[in-house]
């Protein structure tokens, strides 16, 4: 409070553009729990996030030999922020959607970088700092260093070039850097020993090997629960840095981060049905290595061409889609679009069921579909969906696999028992379109394929739609 006053009498303009700032945050990250203002949401953290940084290289003021002293290397400065902005903005121009989670990974890996440098330069400007502030610094450089390492392990295993490893003895290796790591931040918060600097500089190794050994063996698609773990350690990273140099808005970016990301592992957890613990051991990415499934008998599948499908879906009165992964790699959700409007037209209903899991990552659906301008009054959610079910014709099934897969209710024994679905097999038909009959994310084979309301429509989601289209327009 009196840091804050401080700055309040010091520097008013300051504290004011940082609170605007913290404000604009706020908002921003409101709006973008709707689609609908997510985009505007987004622009206005960024404006406000604009604010906070000019407002930061113009109007703070440091003590030099007692006066006070505005930054003054600019060309440092705007270089910096020239560089980044341009890498920023062609990396977020050039990304496919379905590899937006590894970017998110790499831009927290620059964040939990950021965390580290600025505990690293300040333990430099002040070797032996109070007590306090020595805190703050080693645990802002611990979180930042582990999600900075974590961070670009995981990018690498989404982008294919870090394969998933498990290390011998890693959890009791883990153990040990976890250990490690502790003593020696005792040992240099406390001062008990003299030659700190390396004593401050093993932390940091000890941090980012922990960071590394503790996401290697994850399995890759377990990926996006840990980015979001890890977004939540850089968060709280960040807002150590707001501690150090007395930023509200540095404080209130940080702390908003670190909760986001919290509640969202947890809202991704509790939509699959797992304990983090369950995740971060990677038992799914396993069974997917192996083939999985219950090794029951399957018995037989029935397929259906895509004329029959298509008079089924013109002459129904409702018709449900259920996306999945498969939508997004096939890039088919302009065509899907088209789909819903060509049998609109034909006086069918046509609705959305959007699994809060579907796909790869949070809202994976909603901003693909959102994409093609899907109006979002047709997406219903999982529950809302599954009490439409028993009124619809035709489900739909596009590149969805696990989270219609019925051993989620029926079968004690399967890896996903427990996680809630889209309850398809209500409705009269289910018609299903995948490439093949091989496993979803979760490894396992899907009962739904071999129930009688079941038919298999196999190819390649976007040929198969532009097809189906051509058809539909005909009939
Ligand atoms: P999945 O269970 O992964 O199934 C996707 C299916 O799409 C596959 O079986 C695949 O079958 C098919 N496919 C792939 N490419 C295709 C294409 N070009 N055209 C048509 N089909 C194609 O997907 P889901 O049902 O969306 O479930 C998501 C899974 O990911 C869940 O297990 C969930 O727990 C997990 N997960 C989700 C998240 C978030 S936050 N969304 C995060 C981590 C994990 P073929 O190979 O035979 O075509």
């Amino acid at each position: 409070m009196e840091q804050f006053q401080e700055l309040l009498s010091a520097n008013p303009l300051l504290l004011l553009a940082y609170l605007f700032g913290s404000v604009t945050f706020i908002m921003g990250l409101k709006m973008l729990s709707h689609p609908d203002s997510a985009r505007k949401g987004n622009l206005i953290a960024a404006a406000g996030m604009i604010v906070a940084i000019f407002a930061t290289i113009f109007l703070y003021e440091y003590k030099e030999e007692g006066q006070p002293v505005k930054l003054h290397n600019y060309v440092w400065i705007f270089g910096g922020l020239l560089l980044g902005t341009i890498m920023g903005w062609m990396a977020a121009k050039k990304v496919q959607m379905t590899a937006m989670p590894e970017m998110v990974s790499l831009f927290n890996g620059m964040g939990g970088a950021c965390a580290m440098l600025i505990s690293l330069i300040e333990f430099r400007n002040d070797s032996v700092p109070p007590t306090g502030k020595m805190i703050i610094i080693v645990l802002g450089m611990i979180i930042g260093t582990v999600s900075f390492a974590g961070s670009i392990v995981a990018w690498g295993k989404l982008a294919g070039k870090v394969k998933d490893r498990t290390i011998p003895g890693g959890q009791m290796i883990n153990f040990a850097l976890f250990a490690g790591i502790i003593g020696l931040s005792i040992a240099v918060i406390g001062h008990f020993v003299p030659d700190m600097p390396y004593l401050f500089y093993g932390i940091l190794a000890l941090a980012a090997m922990y960071g590394i050994l503790f996401v290697m063996p994850i399995g890759g698609a377990d990926m996006p629960v840990v980015i979001s773990l890890l977004n939540s350690f850089t968060g709280v990273a960040a807002a150590f840095g707001g501690f150090l140099y007395n930023n509200p808005v540095m404080l209130t970016g940080g702390i908003l981060v670190g909760s986001a990301g919290t509640i969202l592992t947890i809202l991704m957890c509790t939509a699959m049905n797992r304990s983090l613990k369950n995740v971060l051991i990677g038992s799914f990415g396993a069974q997917a290595a192996t083939g999985g499934g219950s090794g029951k008998e399957q018995g037989h599948y029935k397929e259906i061409s895509l004329t029959d499908s298509a008079v089924l879906l013109a002459y129904a009165e409702k018709v449900i889609i259920i996306p999945g992964y498969g939508l997004a790699v096939a890039q088919a959700q302009h065509i899907c679009h088209e789909l819903e409007k060509v049998l609109e037209e034909k006086g069918v209903e046509v609705l959305y069921g959007i699994h809060p899991v579907a796909g790869r990552m949070p809202g994976h659906m909603n901003v693909l579909l959102a994409e093609a301008d899907v109006p979002y009054d047709k997406l219903l959610e999982m529950e809302d969906a599954n009490d439409q079910m028993s009124t619809t014709n035709v489900v739909l099934i596009l590149g969805a696999n696990d989270v219609v897969n019925p051993a989620a209710k029926d079968d004690p024994s399967s890896p996903i028992y427990g996680m809630p679905i889209l309850e398809v097999e209500k409705a009269d038909h289910v018609i299903v379109n995948k490439r093949s009959m091989k496993p979803g994310y979760a490894g396992i084979e899907n009962d739904l394929f071999f129930k009688p309301k079941t038919s298999m429509l196999f190819g390649d989601a976007k040929k198969v739609l532009q097809e189906m289209v051509t058809e539909l327009k005909q009939l």
